[in-house]
């Protein structure tokens, strides 16, 4: 097949499969109280680009458009501006900006990194009117750090933050030498993986190799403090070895070496340890979800079993419906890709294939103490890419949206009664987080617990703190503390096993669905089933300790909704139900037969002419891997027997 078919195959494939599609079972609208936000918002102060938690997870510190932020952590309830600085670009240099035909709102101080410089200072770098500069500052005091000349000490951005704020960065501090990727230039087509500041010579890729291509994008980057020390970047760029028609996005992950310091003679103030290798996030004959977009990391410090989780979108977006996907990629995998056969294009023919050649020992590019020869630095020139490609964990995605647009994802790992549960939090472009849990299995899925609503502009950035159960999210607009769950909206034993939510479980003496406790005392009295959400066989089980209800109905389960109606003869009652599950099917019964012939709204309500016929009681049952249970119960009175009539109008949702 001529390579430009396989693109438009593709883009036809899209439109035919439909994947693993999951829905989140439950849906929070903005404002709804059983799922409360704490916000934190200034007309002044937009942009809220980068989130850092202190040591001791008692501070957060905020990177805004021209400000640096600290929150109080104490006080979980809410959220407490503490101290601010104001750093914003100069007026000249604003002019400059604006001389450059640049928007006046795109020539203010983006915040691009912040980060941890020592345990004193922080180092913190903006796009400062396409002019990029960082400064530090002094924890104790909040402000910036001066010279003996009360001068602030600022230091040349260029490399570390990008100089338009909508090109991509990523950044992570490593003993004092700062690793970034990002845009090197004004124009945006220059990217950079730099090693700077610190006592060492600043180390880069080279510009004219071909190492990155003009179009690569940033995703993320991570300290692995595996034998001699590693860090690795993660981006998408076009993928210069698929000669194809079209152009073809690739996601990457790269490595460079913290032991390298550049050549002597050859690829001097270059990277000597520069590697990158292709990212596969597929799900069979699907459309490929080839551009990554952001990455997070568990167990660092754990390399044997280091995993990082992405979320792609894909190039061949058909009809303008966006769709994403997770994946998941060990740490050993991407190693033995890094330590497999390099890649090399032909000269001649400008095919890249696999390289077959001889290998010198130590391994060109490997982290390994001591210095390559001119000879291997020569090879590592032009063999900086892996031929094999890095597979998914399990071989196929984790999650699938034909319809949603991931732009950010936290992982938490939750102590479950059966062991611990990877969690992930999905920001979307339309303002949500999605909380999903991995189901283990062959392959590994996932199931989407609930949608949260919070925000109607992107999610910006998610920062996880585990340990007060908070999640943060930063937007345009604003600062937002969610905590991670809410358990005693699940009312009832089943509802709480049907959740299948991690940090949940059913509490038997105290008949309520609890967050399951940091030390389980008595595992005996929690009931949960994050694999199967099977109510029927744990909520019934003995441990419920005599409790003996009918199958497929639960006592303990009241309807969301109760309501009497009295109205006039002929006019119309909308009844309606609460949706709380999008996995169960709802139906209505009226007088204990099920209702047909009445309308039924799309949003599930029941209109009903009030009639003679149609009085009596009204249910709303929902049914949900075969159990049932009532959602809402109405009852409509005779009129006249009553004698008051008034119009009853119940508020739509929750
Ligand atoms: C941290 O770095 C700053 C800026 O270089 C320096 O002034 C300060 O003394 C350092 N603090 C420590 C504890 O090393
Ligand atoms: C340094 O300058 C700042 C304002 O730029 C001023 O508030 C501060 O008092 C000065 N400190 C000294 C020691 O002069």
């Amino acid at each position: 097949m001529p390579p430009w078919v396989v693109g438009r195959w593709l883009a036809l494939v899209m439109v035919v499969c439909a994947g693993a599609e999951s829905v989140p079972r439950i849906t929070f609208q903005r404002g709804d109280l059983s799922r409360s936000v704490n916000v934190f918002s200034r007309s002044d102060i937009q942009h809220y680009d980068r989130l850092l938690l202190s040591a001791d997870k008692g501070a957060l510190y905020v990177g805004t458009r021209d400000h640096i932020l600290q929150f109080s952590m104490k006080d979980p309830g809410n959220i407490q501006l503490t101290r601010e600085i104001s750093w914003a670009s100069k007026p000249d240099q604003i002019e400059n900006c604006k001389s450059k035909a640049r928007k006046e709102a795109e020539c203010l101080n983006f915040i691009r990194i912040l980060l941890f410089y020592n345990d004193t200072h922080l180092y913190a770098c903006g796009t400062n009117a396409f002019s990029p500069n960082c400064i530090y500052v002094d924890l104790n005091t909040f402000s910036l750090l001066a010279n003996q000349k009360n001068e602030t000490v600022t230091v040349d951005g260029k490399g570390q933050s990008p100089f338009d704020p909508q090109h991509t960065h990523t950044g992570v501090m490593v003993d004092g030498e700062l690793y970034t990727g990002t845009m090197n230039n004004f124009m945006g087509n220059e990217p950079i993986i730099l090693r700077s500041l610190g006592a060492r010579p600043a180390l880069k890729t080279d510009a004219s190799l071909g190492w990155l291509h003009s179009d690569a994008s940033f995703a993320g980057s991570f300290y692995i403090q595996d034998g001699a020390g590693r860090v690795y970047f993660f981006f998408e760029e076009t993928g210069k070895e698929f000669d194809f028609f079209d152009k073809v996005t690739v996601s990457r992950v790269a490595r460079v070496c913290k032991g390298d310091v550049g050549g002597d003679k050859v690829l001097q103030k270059k990277w000597t340890t520069f590697l990158k290798a292709q990212l596969v996030c597929n799900h069979m004959d699907n459309v490929p979800f080839n551009v990554i977009r952001h990455v997070a990391v568990m167990s660092p410090d754990d390399p044997q079993n280091t995993i990082f989780y992405g979320v792609f979108r894909s190039q061949w977006q058909v009809g303008g419906s966006s769709s994403s996907a997770v994946c998941s990629f060990r740490l050993r995998d991407i190693e033995s890709v890094f330590s497999g056969n390099y890649k090399e294009q032909n000269k001649e023919s400008s095919k890249w294939t696999r390289y077959t050649g001889p290998v010198s020992s130590p391994r060109p590019g490997s982290c390994s103490a001591g210095k390559f020869s001119d000879t291997d630095l020569n090879f590592m020139k032009d063999h900086f890419l892996m031929d094999e490609k890095v597979p998914p964990v399990g071989r196929v995605p984790l999650l699938i949206q034909q319809s949603v647009s991931y732009t950010q994802i936290a992982i938490d790992s939750v102590q479950g009664l059966s062991g611990p549960y990877t969690v992930m939090y999905l920001g979307t472009d339309g303002g949500s987080v999605h909380k999903a849990v991995i189901v283990k299995g062959d392959p590994e899925s996932s199931h989407l617990i609930e949608e949260l609503k919070l925000l109607t502009e992107p999610v910006q950035t998610l920062l996880l703190e585990p340990t007060k159960r908070m999640l943060y999210v930063g937007s345009r607009d604003g600062l937002l503390q969610v905590p991670l769950v809410n358990c005693s909206v699940y009312r009832s034993c089943f509802e709480c096993i049907l959740a299948r939510d991690p940090y949940c479980a059913w509490n038997v003496p105290t008949q309520e669905c609890q967050m399951v406790p940091w030390t389980l005392e008595n595992r005996d009295h929690w009931l949960q089933d994050i694999e199967k959400g099977n109510p029927n066989s744990t909520c019934l089980s003995p441990n419920m300790r005599g409790r003996s209800p009918r199958p497929g109905h639960h006592p303990d389960n009241p309807p969301t909704r109760v309501a009497n109606y009295s109205q006039a003869y002929n006019s119309i009652v909308e009844l309606q139900c609460p949706r709380l599950s999008s996995s169960a099917t709802y139906s209505w019964r009226h007088l204990g037969q099920l209702v047909e012939t009445q309308v039924v709204t799309p949003g599930g309500s029941l209109v009903v002419i009030v009639r003679s016929d149609t009085l009596g009681p009204y249910e709303c049952w929902a049914n949900e891997k075969g159990f049932s249970y009532k959602a809402a119960q109405y009852w409509i009175k005779d009129p006249s027997g009553v004698g008051v009539s008034h119009r009853w109008h119940l508020q739509p949702g929750q």
